[in-house]
């Protein structure tokens, strides 16, 4: 009964009840569907990895409120206020669902791999306040429509990939306290109504390719505490007001192209400041005299400016000093500044290299701080010898005194800092023996004494050096016979010379341990006997260089094993015998054999066939090789003699019928050739000779003109490429500038210099040199040094446009099919050898048309080693060595302190 009284009543009941079900449990279902919780679904889709999970607690089985890194309000439940999801190793894009959060105040994503826009739809959350981006992928422009977000005081953006200008509606978001925008690809000026933004107490431009002039308006940001501008491309000078904000707590506007002269008040001014960077600019004028009074400095940099005048001498009061850089100026006097610098008593780096200062250097350098790690005093006009309280200073990794007039011994203390990795005290005046205590330094990377008086024996003690990679005694007055132990010293990488001295005896079988190293010069000494064959596990050297001493015998079968030798040049001894015929093999650029007592025939293949490549002269016995030798020919009764294997009697008649055909191959080369291309001349490469250069930041510097943008030839994601001529005037090179604050350079940086060294090919670009060193402010710098190619790369000749030919005219017509042939086969071989030509096999990982590199005569070179891996260690015919990969490692491995000044984040407290 109640069954059907229930029933009969039942459809205003059962229309209830789809009522209910219908606006209470479907939603209930579907809880997410237009809500705050689906657009953070849409969010977490647009997530293509998540390694550390950190989104799976975002999923139905909980309210979306309690999602991890997801705050939602107090008063309006279901409306997400704030998302934090910084340091989650999250990869993907940022979905423009986030516009849909339209309760959102905060979103931290810092430090994560978010590439792709931000979303425009941001401009939607008219309620965000604080916005922080900072180290992710972003690309893109940064979105216009952030303008509509009336409310934001903070975003950071610092570290990403922005592209485009700084627009000037910034200057409209007057809540805006911070704004980071460094370390992106922008362009364009700084908008002068960011002087609208008068709360902004946090300015981060730094390294994002800003030009033009700083714009006045910028004085008006009165709560200005971080202003950092550094490493863009501004010009003119600095707004005089900029210096009278006093809340400044970091100015820093290095590497830009500002001039003008520094107000001597500035101290005074900017009573604040702890970090005063306005190096690499080209201000004028004097140091500025207030100075003396910023007990609050930390930091100082003005080097590498046209600052002229006195050297300062009254920093007693820098009790807070740490970082001071003044290299690479003109400032004049004494050293008596040194003993001003004692009550800093946290001074890390002092660095004066590259100015006028004269006399000799006080006593009082004992006093300075014990926590100095860095000391560069080079390039100045130092008289006198080293004081021998420098053994106080314990902490020293980095000392140079390069570059001056000092004199007596090198003091036996400086082999109690233990703690040292770069000495330089090349070009001196340095007398007496070598101090054994040396060889305490178990640290010691880089050792530059050349260029002194040394005498005496080389101490046994060196033989302790186990993390050495460059060993320079050149051009002293040492003798003796060279210590079997020092030759043992596989870590030696770079560079191991001691050219130019007296050493006597014969070179130790030990060479051969030297495996990793890639220049050997004990040229001009009075070393005598077999050269010994035990060089043929020397198997990375690229430069030989045994001329002018007394060797004799012949010249040992083991060179032949050394195929990455460029240049060999064993001039000027008593070598007797035949001239090998495996020199002709090996892939040298240049070979001296003159001055010695060689006999019979002359190659006449591979660098024989160059007669500006070899110098055979004063050999009196020798004969044939190319006719441009002008050498008598070999009586030709001995080749007959010689065996006769079957296969030849298949091979000659091959070899005529190929010859015929290659010498009509080569006259329609050459008739194709001379038509199309205009053959120009250049200077021609060949002064080069191979030589593994030793080139500093210094070099490098002059040789682009100062890095200037008429000199760039391309930019990359790790870094620039410019053009440049070194020294000599002659030879050009490309000079690629590793940009060591983008992720992943300095491991591309290793991946090339590791996938490079000891491996040499005719279509590899050549790299000359690696410099990694400091620049005048002590920073890293790192670059690597490769042939000029003038043909520029494949991608050019590829894919060139009409309008880039006019200058270039007729010599960029396209290519042949018979130079596409000869580049494919140059392709071919280089990655051949990469494979199964090296002890190591080398994976490119990056073969383009833009990484292959075409010379004047258009063979391809196959360049940018930047992701190249080494993906197995077969060793051969030598045992494996551990510390190959090691030796590199330590070139780099020196960190340098000035990136210590790089403030790019809002870390000021
Ligand atoms: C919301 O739900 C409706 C009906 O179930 C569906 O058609 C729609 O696609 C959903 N929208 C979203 C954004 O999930
Ligand atoms: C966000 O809002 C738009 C339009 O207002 C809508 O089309 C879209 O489905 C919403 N997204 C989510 C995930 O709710
Ligand atoms: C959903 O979130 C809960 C709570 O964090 C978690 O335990 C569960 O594994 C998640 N489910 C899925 C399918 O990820
Ligand atoms: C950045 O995120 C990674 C995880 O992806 C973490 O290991 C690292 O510590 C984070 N770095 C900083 C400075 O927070
Ligand atoms: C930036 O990201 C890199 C790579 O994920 C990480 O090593 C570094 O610590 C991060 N820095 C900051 C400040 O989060
Ligand atoms: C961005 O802003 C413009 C106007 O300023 C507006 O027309 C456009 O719809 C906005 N875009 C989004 C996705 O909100
Ligand atoms: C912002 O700055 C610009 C240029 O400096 C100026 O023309 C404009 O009037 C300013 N706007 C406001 C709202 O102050
Ligand atoms: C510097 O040190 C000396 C003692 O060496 C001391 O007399 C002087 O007051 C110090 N100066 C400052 C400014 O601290």
């Amino acid at each position: 009964m109640a069954k059907n009284s229930f029933f009969s009543c039942s459809p205003i009941i059962f229309c209830f009840l789809i009522f209910f079900l219908y606006f209470v449990i479907t939603p209930a279902t579907c809880a997410n569907n237009g809500t705050d919780g689906a657009a953070l679904l849409a969010l977490k889709a647009a997530i293509d990895d998540d390694p550390f999970g950190a989104l799976s607690s975002w999923n139905e089985t909980m309210h979306f409120c309690r999602w991890q890194g997801v705050t939602c309000s107090h008063r309006h439940r279901d409306r997400v206020v704030s998302i934090n999801l910084m340091s989650r190793g999250l990869v993907g894009s940022l979905s423009p669902h986030l516009g849909n959060l339209s309760f959102l105040r905060s979103i931290t994503l810092q430090n994560n791999s978010f590439r792709g826009q931000i979303p425009e739809e941001i401009g939607r959350l008219r309620r965000l306040e604080y916005v922080e981006f900072s180290n992710n992928s972003f690309g893109g422009e940064i979105p216009r429509n952030l303008t509509q977000c009336r409310n934001l005081y903070y975003l950071n953006l610092i570290d990403n990939d922005l592209t485009g200008t700084i627009f000037p509606e910034l200057g409209s978001l007057s809540k805006l306290e911070a704004v980071g925008l460094s370390r992106n690809r922008l362009s364009g000026t700084i908008p002068p109504s960011i002087g609208n933004l008068t709360l902004l107490n946090r300015l981060s431009l730094g390294d994002c390719g800003l030009e033009g002039v700083i714009p006045v308006s910028i004085v008006q940001l009165q709560n200005l505490r971080l202003l950092q501008l550094a490493g863009n491309r501004l010009t003119g000078h600095i707004p005089s007001g900029l210096f009278n904000i006093s809340t400044i707590f970091v100015f820093t506007v290095r590497s830009n192209r500002l001039e003008g002269t520094i107000p001597a008040d500035v101290a005074f001014t900017l009573p604040n400041v702890r970090n005063l960077d306005l190096g690499e600019n080209q201000f004028t004028g004097e140091i500025p005299s207030s100075l003396s009074n910023a007990s609050s400095l930390t930091a100082i940099n003005l080097s590498s400016n046209n600052l002229t005048g006195p050297m300062m001498s009254n920093f007693e009061r820098l009790t807070n000093l740490e970082y001071f850089f003044l290299s690479g100026n003109n400032f004049w006097g004494d050293f008596s500044f040194i003993s001003s610098l004692k009550n800093c008593t946290s001074l890390k780096v002092l660095a004066v290299s590259h100015n006028l200062l004269n006399g000799s250097l006080p006593d009082s350098i004992a006093n300075l701080s014990s926590q100095l790690t860095y000391l560069s005093l080079s390039s100045n006009q130092i008289h006198g010898s080293i004081p021998f309280g420098i053994e106080k200073l314990l902490n020293l990794t980095y000392l140079d005194l390069g570059h001056n007039y000092l004199s007596g011994p090198i003091p036996s203390s400086i082999g109690k800092l233990f703690k040292l990795q770069e000495i330089n005290l090349e070009a001196n005046r340095f007398t007496n023996d070598l101090p054994p205590s040396l060889g305490n330094l178990a640290l010691l990377n880089h050792l530059y004494l050349g260029y002194n008086n040394i005498s005496g024996n080389l101490p046994q003690s060196f033989s302790h050096f186990r993390n050495l990679l460059t060993f320079d005694l050149s051009h002293n007055n040492l003798n003796g016979e060279i210590p079997r132990e020092i030759l043992s010293l596989s870590s030696v990488s770079i560079s191991f010379s001691l050219a130019y001295n007296a050493f006597t005896g014969p070179i130790p079988q030990e060479v051969g341990l030297l495996r990793n190293l890639a220049d050997l010069d004990l040229s001009n000494n009075l070393l005598s006997g077999f050269i010994p064959n035990s060089l043929s596990t020397c198997v990375s050297l690229q430069r030989l260089h045994l001329e002018g001493n007394s060797f004799d015998g012949e010249i040992p079968a083991g060179i032949s094993a050394l195929s990455g030798l460029q240049d060999l040049d064993l001039s000027r001894n008593n070598l007797s015998g035949p001239i090998p015929s495996f020199l002709a093999d090996l892939r040298l650029l240049s070979l001296n054999l003159s001055f010695n007592r060689l006999q019979g025939e002359v190659p006449s293949s591979g660098v024989f066939k160059n007669r500006s490549a070899i110098s055979v002269d004063g050999n009196n016995d020798i004969c044939g090789g190319i006719a441009e030798l002008k050498l008598h020919s070999c009586p030709s009764s001995h080749p007959k003699k010689r065996k006769f294997p079957k296969v030849l009697i298949i091979i000659i008649p091959t070899v005529v019928a190929g010859s015929l055909f290659c010498i009509l191959m080569g006259f329609v080369y050459v008739f194709v050739y001379k038509r199309i291309t205009l053959v120009k001349s250049r200077a021609s490469m060949e002064s080069l000779k191979g030589q593994f250069m030793r080139l500093s930041y210094r070099n490098l510097l002059e040789a682009t003109e100062g890095f200037s943008e008429a000199n760039l030839i391309g930019a990359g994601r790790f870094g620039s490429v410019y053009k440049g001529i070194l020294d000599d005037g002659e030879t050009m090179v490309a000079v690629k500038v590793l940009n060591l604050n983008v992720k992943g350079a300095s491991k591309s940086f290793m991946a090339e210099c590791n996938a490079l060294r000891g491996i040499r090919h005719r279509n590899l670009l050549k790299i000359l040199s690696i410099c990694s060193s400091t620049d005048f402010q002590g920073r890293d710098f790192k670059a690597l040094v490769y042939e000029f190619k003038p043909n520029e790369s494949l991608e050019k000749w590829l894919h060139h446009n009409a309008e880039e030919e006019s200058e270039q005219d007729g010599n960029r017509k396209n290519l042949t099919m018979i130079q596409r042939l000869n580049i494919a086969i140059d392709i071919a071989s280089a990655l051949e050898y990469l494979h199964f030509g090296t002890d190591t096999t080398i994976i490119h990982g990056d073969v383009k048309p833009s990484n292959i590199l075409l010379d004047d005569d258009m063979t391809a070179h196959v360049g940018d080693f930047g992701l190249a891996k080494a993906i197995s260690n077969l060793s051969r015919d030598f045992p494996a060595n551990g510390s190959s990969s090691a030796a590199i490692k330590g070139t780099v491995g020196y960190i340098a302190p000035g990136m210590l000044l790089n403030f790019y984040l809002f870390e000021v407290s």
